[in-house]
């Protein structure tokens, strides 16, 4: 126990007690974005926002990230039969195919890489790999998916900075799911590029992927768009966003407003996010398996919502006292192709600014250490200002 408190409580609790205090002697001490974060509706250049309490930050290729104790994000694990996968193979998703790779080491760097071509150019591969292998395990593709633990999001905007695979035959998923008929697909399907003629497509859809795996080609109904990217999504990151909002959602790239839908469509429950990179050699939809093992690198995602949870609207109507105050809503800054500094910005890397507004790092035995050092330092609190000490 002794050993227990000082390696796990003392430390990283001691600024809670400091905090307690501060609470205790000034009531109105808050925290920078505590009534949420604001977000840009349809694209930088309206001036319409949204404001979600909540926030996922996840930086794959950051310093000592482990998916091992990431709380966040979930590997699966499920085997689906062709039938099935409805392709002319099977599938395995196996937690092995999610890898981290480490950002290359400035030995690694080529001359001239500055903090630009670090994005812009790079042809160095970092964070999350989803791996789509060639190989085939009794008559399944062996394929890879992420799932966020949450499920409670209901509305929000969600952001994954992306490098597609160049390999054809793989279809690489960045969706919001609820169930089949409450979707939001970004799907971007590999043997669909096409370098010689600058051809980029993403599709973008509302709707059930049994539909679109049957052949189902709504190409510019509501539901269904082809979109085309400016740029070569395999060559580098990009950043690709959904907004789920009531009753309207939007896609973009790297800020380029891509898609707008409404109508009965559009999901009305709360869900969570996937990422996925898969290949089931259905002609009409993936097509592969890929010639060569196939990755899909995955560098952040920043997910903004608001939760559907009852504790979590408590907390923020608890936290939040004022939405008008200097500073009580955070901005949340916008990548856009002529600026990407914003995707280097994350909310969780400051201090003071996601207080109570994430569960990250959040593991049932955390939270029970958590309460067990806030009772301590109560005590302790209390028994000093019994005996006047503070
Ligand atoms: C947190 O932000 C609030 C409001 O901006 C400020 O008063 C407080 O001093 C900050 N606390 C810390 C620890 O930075
Ligand atoms: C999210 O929740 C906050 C707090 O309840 C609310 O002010 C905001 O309008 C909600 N956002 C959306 C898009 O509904
Ligand atoms: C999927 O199938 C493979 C090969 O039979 C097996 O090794 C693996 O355990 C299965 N995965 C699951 C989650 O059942
Ligand atoms: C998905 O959920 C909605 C809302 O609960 C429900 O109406 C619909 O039938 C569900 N769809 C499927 C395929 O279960
Ligand atoms: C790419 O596009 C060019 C020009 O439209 C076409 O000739 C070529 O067959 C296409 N390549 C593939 C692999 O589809
Ligand atoms: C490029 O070629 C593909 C065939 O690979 C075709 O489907 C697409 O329409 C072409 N795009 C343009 C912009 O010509
Ligand atoms: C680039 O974006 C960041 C974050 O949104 C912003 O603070 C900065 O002013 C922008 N720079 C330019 C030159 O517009
Ligand atoms: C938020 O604050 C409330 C009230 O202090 C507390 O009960 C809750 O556990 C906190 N949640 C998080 C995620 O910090």
């Amino acid at each position: 126990m002794e050993r227990r408190w000082q390696r796990h409580c003392w430390p990283r609790q001691l600024p809670l007690f400091f905090l307690l205090i501060l609470l205790f002697l000034a009531t109105l001490v808050s925290a920078d974005c505590e009534c949420g974060y604001s977000s840009s509706i349809g694209g930088s250049n309206t001036h319409l926002r949204a404001v979600f309490t909540d926030l996922i930050e996840s930086d794959f290729s950051a310093d000592g990230y482990d998916i091992n104790t990431d709380t966040d994000w979930v590997r699966q694990a499920f085997n689906l039969t062709n039938e099935k996968a409805r392709g002319a193979y099977g599938e395995m998703f196996a937690v092995e195919n999610v890898v981290v790779m480490k950002p290359p080491t400035i030995s690694d760097r080529k001359d001239g890489d500055d903090g630009q071509t670090e994005w812009q150019g790079s042809s160095s591969s970092e964070g999350l790999s989803l791996m789509v292998r060639t190989e085939l395990v009794e008559g399944m593709v062996p394929v890879a998916e992420v799932d966020t633990r949450r499920l409670d999001m209901h509305w929000g905007t969600f952001r994954a900075s992306i490098k597609m695979t160049g390999e054809r035959g793989t279809c690489a998923a960045f969706f919001w799911y609820f169930n089949d008929t409450q979707e939001i697909d970004m799907e971007f399907l590999s043997k669909e590029f096409n370098r010689s003629n600058s051809s980029y497509p993403v599709n973008l859809v509302l709707q059930s992927r049994e539909a679109m795996q049957a052949g189902f080609d709504a190409h510019g109904t509501k539901n269904f768009v082809k979109a085309y990217l400016p740029f070569d999504p395999t060559s580098d990151y990009h950043e690709y966003r959904i907004d789920y909002l009531p009753n309207r959602v939007y896609f973009f790239a790297d800020g380029i407003p891509l898609a707008e839908m409404d109508g009965p469509a559009v999901p009305t429950s709360a869900g969570h996010l996937i990422l996925q990179h898969w290949s089931n050699g259905n002609k009409l939809w993936s097509g592969g398996p890929p010639a060569k093992d196939s990755a899909l690198m995955v560098k952040y995602v920043k997910a903004y919502f608001n939760s559907s949870t009852i504790q979590r609207q408590q907390d923020w109507q608890n936290r939040c006292k004022n939405p008008l105050a200097h500073r009580a809503v955070c901005n949340i800054p916008d990548v856009t192709p002529t600026n990407y500094s914003a995707a280097r910005w994350f909310f969780r890397d400051q201090e003071n600014m996601t207080n109570n507004q994430t569960l990250s790092g959040e593991s049932e035995g955390s939270r029970l250490e958590r309460v067990w050092c806030m009772t301590f330092y109560a005590l302790l609190f209390v028994t000093g200002w019994a005996f006047a000490l503070w």
